[in-house]
């Protein structure tokens, strides 16, 4: 049996946590052969209820999970870990946008950014879910002098989710017949889910959706729009479908990624398209052997250069927002 490899998540009593834990702790995510210690990770308040996940989750018995350690101490939550998704943090309501989040959840990444630094295994990779997630990633980053850029990850792959599932229910094809679908830029209102690069059945988006007024309209507006729709329905925002994502996202980045595909998630640029050295941005990603680069060549054409630097408009104002976490 292999040693226990130690998962952190953070807001480990949350709505997104209910969702994810189980499937870390079934191998879904780090494999069938691989023993996990769960270091669960809450503030106060949550550790009531987080006593009740932990039942849970003994109760499930599941062969994989070695151990489950709870706590509200960062530097124990972080003690060893392999995995950290940092999942805690405010939620956004009807009506705000995620970057007003910022205020209230920017500082929770400074101290999470340095306890990781502080206590984490040497091979400590990062995946932040809260919100705003890009620019609480380069908080963090920022924060943990020490460890690689190439370590830090935020999420936007179920923004790449969303605008395959759109996609398929216009061209009446199966969503698994879509590839190449990149996210560009910020998780938020102006990301840039790129249909003229994505491919149906290794063809041309535009030979299955000829109408291009929907794909530059209805079709961004609705993936950058979803979050809020679902949250108008739900009355809280997506758990399932952003537990799922998180599980897809560590997947990709552990596995090498078809030749002829791509996988969406934002990670300290390097300088790649313009993009400032540093910057958490959503890209197309390439991974292998544990090393995700960014594709390079991708023709973003007019449209796609101009949605771009919209949301990387956005990253900077959002960044300069945060100007006082983020160390010199
Ligand atoms: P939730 O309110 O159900 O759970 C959040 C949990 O985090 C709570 O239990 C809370 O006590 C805990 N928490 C708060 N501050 C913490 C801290 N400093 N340390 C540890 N735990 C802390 O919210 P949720 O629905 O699970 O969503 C969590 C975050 O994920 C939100 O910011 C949400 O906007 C974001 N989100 C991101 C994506 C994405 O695609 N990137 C998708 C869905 C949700
Ligand atoms: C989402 O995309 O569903 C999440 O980021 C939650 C939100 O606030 O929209």
């Amino acid at each position: 049996m292999k040693s226990p490899l130690v998962v952190t998540v953070t807001g480990a009593a949350g709505q997104i946590a209910y969702s994810l834990l189980p499937r870390i702790a079934s191998g879904e995510v780090f494999g069938e052969d691989q023993p996990i210690l769960l270091r669960l990770l809450e503030i106060e308040p949550g550790m009531k209820s987080l006593e009740g996940v932990v039942m849970e989750l003994n109760d499930c018995a599941f062969p994989l999970l070695d151990s489950i350690e709870a706590t509200s101490n960062l530097n124990n939550g972080f003690d060893g870990t392999n995995w950290a998704l940092l999942v805690g943090s405010v939620p956004r309501k009807a009506g705000m946008e995620r970057k007003d989040l910022l205020g209230i959840n920017g500082k929770i990444f400074v101290g999470q950014g340095e306890a990781i630094a502080r206590n984490a295994a040497e091979d400590i990779n990062v995946l932040v879910v809260g919100n705003p997630c890009n620019t609480n990633c380069l908080i963090a980053m920022k924060n943990a002098p020490g460890i690689p850029q190439s370590r830090w990850h935020a999420m936007t792959r179920l923004d790449e989710n969303r605008a395959k599932s759109a996609l398929a229910q216009k061209a009446g094809c199966h969503s698994r017949d879509i590839t190449r679908l990149a996210i560009w830029g910020n998780h938020s209102s102006t990301l840039y889910p790129d249909f003229e690069n994505a491919l149906i059945n290794s063809d041309p988006v535009s030979k299955y959706i000829p109408d291009r007024a929907w794909l530059e309209g209805d079709f961004i507006k609705d993936v950058q729009q979803r979050g809020a729709a679902i949250i108008g329905a739900r009355g809280l925002s997506s758990a399932k479908s952003a537990a799922h994502a998180a599980i897809e996202t560590v997947r990709s980045l552990r596995a090498t990624t078809p030749a002829d595909d791509w996988h969406s998630v934002a990670i300290a640029s390097d300088g790649s398209y313009g993009v400032e050295e540093g910057l958490i941005c959503s890209f197309p990603i390439r991974s292998s052997g544990g090393i995700s680069t960014i594709v390079q060549d991708v023709d973003l054409g007019e449209f796609g250069k101009i949605k771009f630097q919209a949301t990387l408009n956005e990253l900077l104002e959002e960044r300069a927002m945060v100007a006082e976490l983020l160390p010199k």
